[in-house]
């Protein structure tokens, strides 16, 4: 069973860059490319970073932390391809960005 949030508006995000929402309990990291919105959990699993305030190139951040990256549209680090970040399908409804998380 999955559940369904609105969290946040289009213009909440600007286009190039992520921010954290809360949402069913658990961080989210919300970014928005030029393609659109991708979400994926927002705690780096190296040790608890906030992945949505990582610089944002292409399609890639980098955690603020200590540099680990993870494509923002797949939840893929990009050296290792064992770790994935859960990543939640996004929907947009008018100005509406809704996260669908398990
Ligand atoms: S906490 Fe993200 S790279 Fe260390």
């Amino acid at each position: 069973m999955s559940n369904r949030y609105r969290i946040a508006s289009i213009e909440d995000v600007s286009v190039g860059s992520g921010r954290e929402f809360v949402a069913g309990g658990r961080i989210v990291a919300l970014f928005h490319l030029e393609d659109g919105f991708h979400a994926m959990d927002g705690i780096c699993p190296h040790a608890g970073g906030p992945l949505a305030q990582g610089v944002v190139r292409g399609s890639v951040v980098t955690c603020p932390w200590h540099g680990w990256q993870f494509d923002v549209t797949t939840g893929r680090h990009c050296l290792n391809a064992h770790l994935c970040q859960p990543s939640f399908p996004v929907t947009v409804e008018g100005t509406d960005v809704f996260v669908e998380l398990p």
